[in-house]
């Protein structure tokens, strides 16, 4: 062989091996006391069994990483997806002393399920115990909803003491 295609064939080796190390960082960053949804908002358990199977891994800090997300390049897919997900839903940084905010949270989160947009279709295919069924999306969605309305309610009554002072 000549010697500049086993100089070639080395170089792609070692670009293939680099890929293969080169991961990006899977942080779980801590969650401090009383911070998260569950924690402030305590739902029944059969919405905490949907959160934890179906949500968690993208929109908290307690991700469990699956040891594909440790080989490239489907590392960078997934750490990419829990990434963008914690940016636009973070239950471990939850709102918890902003009902208005919290409210609009629950509205979406109520919406994305019911429309059977989340959770995401490529993660159930990796995850059967997050492929909800019909009466779980439905109870989920009724929950949200209501969560919602208790939220805005309490803002409402502040609102009223407010004014009676
Ligand atoms: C595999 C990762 C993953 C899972 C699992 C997942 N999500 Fe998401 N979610 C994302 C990503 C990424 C985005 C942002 C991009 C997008 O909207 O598609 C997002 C966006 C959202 C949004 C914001 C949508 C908007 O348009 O404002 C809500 C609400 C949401 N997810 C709720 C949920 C709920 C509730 C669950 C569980 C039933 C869930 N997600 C499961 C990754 C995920």
């Amino acid at each position: 062989m000549k010697l500049w295609k086993k100089i070639l064939i080395g170089l792609g080796l070692t670009v293939v091996v680099a890929m293969l190390l080169i991961n990006p960082k899977r942080t779980n960053p801590p969650v401090a006391p009383g911070r998260d949804l569950l924690a402030s908002n305590t739902p029944p358990a059969e919405i905490v069994t949907i959160l934890r199977n179906a949500c968690y891994d993208c929109h908290s800090h307690e991700t469990k990483w699956p040891w594909y997300s440790r080989v490239a390049p489907v590392s960078w897919w997934v750490v990419d997806h829990v990434n963008h997900g914690r940016e636009e839903l973070n239950f471990s940084e939850w709102p918890h002393d902003d009902p208005k905010r919290a409210a609009r949270r629950l509205r979406s989160m109520g919406d994305v399920v019911m429309e059977g947009e989340m959770p995401l279709s490529s993660y159930v295919k990796g995850h059967p115990e997050a492929l909800l069924s019909d009466q779980q999306r439905d109870a989920f969605s009724r929950w949200a909803e209501a969560e919602a309305d208790r939220m805005l309610a309490i803002l409402e009554a502040a609102a009223i003491r407010e004014r009676e002072q």
